[in-house]
């Protein structure tokens, strides 16, 4: 058998041929992505437009979740332990402005870290599809709390 056989093989098997870096790679992989988890909770908590909501939940247990969450979704070696989107929003009254408020966080988040602003829209982009699980319409929304 030859070298360049079994370098291909391998290749194959490792699925390396045709699949280049992973999102989850490209981003910088575990520890990069849990940098970013970490200022993405002090820029929340430091932002009056949702971080009240954050007031009475675990921050280690979510930050954990999240990346558990956005590790899977960029195809890094994650499972998402932590519950579906709507049930785990059920009970908080967010809105539109409170969930883009959420996303320019991350976005700061990611810059803090230095990750390109292309690989931060990609994974920006695949949470977008959330926004339906997670802000409720507003004629289900109770009229509690900051912003309307
Ligand atoms: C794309 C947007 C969002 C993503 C990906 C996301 C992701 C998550 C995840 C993974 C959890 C943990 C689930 C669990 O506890 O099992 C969670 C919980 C939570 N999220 Fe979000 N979230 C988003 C938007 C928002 C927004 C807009 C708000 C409010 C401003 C919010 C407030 C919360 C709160 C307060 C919890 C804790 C709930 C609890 O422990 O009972 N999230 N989120």
């Amino acid at each position: 058998m030859s070298r360049i056989f079994i370098a291909t093989a391998l290749l194959a098997l490792t699925g390396a041929a045709h699949a280049g870096p992973t999102l989850f790679e490209q981003i910088g992989g575990e520890a990069k992505l849990r940098a970013v988890m970490d200022d993405f909770v002090t820029v929340m908590e430091a932002d009056d437009r949702i971080n009240f909501t954050f007031a009475n939940i675990d921050l280690t247990k979510f930050k954990q979740l999240l990346f558990e969450q956005i590790c899977n979704l960029t195809q890094g070696p994650c499972q998402y332990t932590g519950r579906s989107m709507e049930e785990s929003h059920r009970k908080i009254n967010s809105n539109d402005a409170m969930f883009n408020a959420l996303a320019e966080d991350l976005y700061i988040a990611f810059d803090r870290q230095h990750v390109p602003y292309r690989l931060q829209n990609r994974v920006v982009a695949m949470l977008a599809p959330m926004q339906k699980d997670i802000v409720k319409p507003r004629s289900q929304r109770a009229a509690v709390g900051p912003p309307r």
